[in-house]
């Protein structure tokens, strides 16, 4: 379709076209458009050719009604532009309660197969331990169900002689705007649904001076993550 026959149809359906047939003049209409009566009335020839709008001559004007078809086209354009100006959130943010816990985080994180891969895929070798923090509220609960619904970044299970050891998923986080990290999810894990894990590359406690029971923000960009 002719790109000029957008904003003829626009102009329409800003009159109500969409609702009613509506009448128009042909003198008035053709200033709105900014073009020539002779254009104008080709333009509205053609939507009506078009199947976009209907049209009834009468000896006082003309009535018009745009019809599915037009609307569906109007409809297409404003879906386009929804995407373009209504943005969806890109940055969420949670918060918990800092906890000691069983203390296995210590030693999950000194195995080599999964600091190295912390290393290779989240670019950081993990501090030995897990950072334990306690969702208080419960939008937090849903972020973080929400979170683990995206495909984060995998941390694959392994074997040695003595047992295997369970996969992980990380996505990225920052903690209290400062340092960069990542909340884990351990497949096995001793922590209900309202508990995060996260790691990072330096002792948190030392550097951001935490003690059981501070609250911790973590902010994510979720951006980065296919499945939203
Ligand atoms: O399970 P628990 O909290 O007892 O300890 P862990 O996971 O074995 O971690 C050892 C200690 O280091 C705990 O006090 C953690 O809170 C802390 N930690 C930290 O301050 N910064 C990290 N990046 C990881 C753990």
């Amino acid at each position: 379709m002719d790109d000029k026959l957008w904003f003829t149809l626009f102009l329409l359906a800003k009159k109500g076209a969409t609702k009613q047939p509506i009448k128009i003049s042909s003198t008035k209409f053709c200033e709105e458009l900014n073009v020539s009566q002779q254009t104008a009335s080709r333009r509205l020839q053609e939507l009506e050719k078009l199947g976009y709008i209907t049209r009834e001559i009468k000896r006082q004007g003309q009535l018009i009604k745009i019809t599915r078809k037009g609307e569906d086209l109007l409809k297409e354009l404003y879906y386009g532009l929804k995407t373009i100006f209504e943005e969806k959130p890109t940055i969420i943010r949670l918060e918990g309660e800092v906890f000691t816990g069983l203390g296995e985080g210590r030693f999950y994180l000194s195995l080599e197969p999964y600091k190295n891969q912390i290393l290779e895929k989240l670019g950081f070798v993990p501090y030995p331990g897990t950072l334990n923090l306690k969702l208080r509220n419960k939008t937090d609960l849903e972020i973080r169900k929400m979170l683990k619904s995206f495909s984060g970044i995998k941390i694959s299970g392994f074997k040695n002689n003595l047992r295997t050891y369970g996969d992980a998923t990380c996505y990225p986080v920052i903690i209290n705007n400062k340092i960069s990290g990542a909340i884990i999810f351990a497949q096995r894990t001793h922590y209900g649904d309202d508990v995060l894990e996260v790691i990072a590359p330096v002792c948190l406690r030392e550097v951001l001076n935490l003690n059981d029971g501070d609250i911790v923000v973590l902010t994510i960009d979720i951006r980065q993550f296919a499945k939203y």
